[in-house]
C-alpha cells in the first residue's frame, strides 16, 4: 500500500498489467461505503457496489461511478480533483487521504475499499462533514498578514532566507485530514488542531508579519499547542507533505523563548 503523501502517478507512467487486444485494462472491485442519511436513520450504515474500474483511476474516479452511474444519493466533496483544492479528505481502508489522489491499483483491490469520513466533525450527510469548527479555529489564528509599518509603494521585500523560513507551511490547502487523524482533536474538538496552527505557524515565522505575538498567546491557551501529544499522525496524514507535527513543536518553541 502507498503512502498518502505521494502524488497520483501520471497515466504515462502507471505500470498496468498486461491487456489482450490493445484495450484499457479493467478490473473489478468492491467499494463499501460508511453512509448516513439523516433523512432515513439516525444510524450510519454500510453500503457497497462491485464496479468495473480501469488501471488509472483513483477512489475519487470510482466514487463518481457510483454517484453517477448507480446511487445518485452517495453525497462527498470535492472540486479540482487534482490534490489542489482539499475538499475531498476521507477515510480511506481507515487512513485518512485525498480520494482524487489515491490510486485504486495502490490498495488491496481483492479485499473492499472502505470508504468514511473523516473523524472528529459531525456528519451531515455520507461523506460530508460539518467542516464550521475546523474554520473557526482557523480563523482565531489570524491566517492573514498583519504588518505595522505603512505600505511601500511596491511590494514587502523579503530575503529567499527568509521566505525559506515558513516555505513548508504555505503549502496548506486545508484539508483537514491532519486536524481530523489527530487523538486529540477527536477527544477534545476545543483543541485547535494541527492544521489551525501550521496556519499559524505560516504567519508567525514570516519576517514582513508583526503580529506573531498576538497568535503565540492564542496558542498558548489550554486548548493550544500544549495539548499536542507529539503522535505524528497529522504529519503522517497530510497529503502535501508537510512537517505538521515539527511545525507545532517550532511554535511551542517559539512560546517559550519569545521576549517577556
Ligand atoms: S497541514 Fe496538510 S493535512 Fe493539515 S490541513 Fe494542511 S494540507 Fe491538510
Ligand atoms: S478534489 Fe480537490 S483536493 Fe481532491
Amino acid at each position: 500500500m502507498s503512502t498518502t503523501t505521494e502524488a497520483a502517478e501520471p497515466a504515462s507512467t502507471v505500470d498496468l498489467p498486461e491487456s489482450t487486444g490493445g484495450g484499457i485494462t479493467t478490473f473489478d472491485i468492491t467499494l463499501k461505503v460508511r453512509r448516513y442519511i439523516p433523512e432515513f436513520s439516525d444510524e450510519a450504515r454500510w453500503d457497497e457496489w462491485t464496479i468495473t474500474m480501469q488501471g488509472t483511476d483513483r477512489v475519487l474516479d470510482a466514487l463518481h461511478k457510483v454517484k453517477w452511474e448507480l446511487d445518485g444519493s452517495l453525497s462527498f466533496r470535492r472540486s479540482c480533483a487534482h490534490g489542489v483544492c482539499g475538499s475531498d479528505a476521507m477515510r480511506i481502508n481507515g487512513r485518512n487521504r485525498l480520494a482524487c489522489k489515491t490510486l485504486l491499483k495502490d490498495l488491496d483491490t481483492s479485499q473492499p475499499i472502505t470508504v468514511e469520513p473523516i473523524k472528529g466533525l459531525p456528519v451531515e450527510k455520507d461523506l460530508i462533514v460539518d467542516m464550521e469548527p475546523f474554520f473557526q479555529s482557523y480563523r482565531e489564528i489570524m491566517p492573514f498578514m498583519i504588518a505595522n509599518s505603512p505600505a511601500p509603494s511596491a511590494e514587502r521585500y523579503q530575503s529567499p532566507e527568509d521566505r525559506e523560513r515558513f516555505d513548508d507551511t504555505t503549502k496548506c490547502i486545508l484539508c483537514a485530514a491532519c486536524t481530523s487523524s489527530c487523538p486529540v482533536f477527536w477527544t477534545d474538538g476545543q483543541y485547535f488542531g494541527p492544521a489551525a496552527i501550521v496556519n499559524a505557524h505560516r504567519f508567525i515565522f514570516d519576517s514582513r508579519d508583526d503580529a506573531g505575538d498576538m497568535r503565540l498567546e492564542v496558542l498558548n491557551d489550554k486548548e493550544g499547542v500544549w495539548r499536542c501529544r507529539t503522535t505524528f499522525n497529522c504529519t503522517d496524514a497530510c497529503p502535501r507533505g508537510i512537517e505538521v507535527t515539527k511545525a507545532i513543536q517550532e511554535v511551542k518553541t517559539a512560546i517559550l523563548t519569545r521576549a517577556a
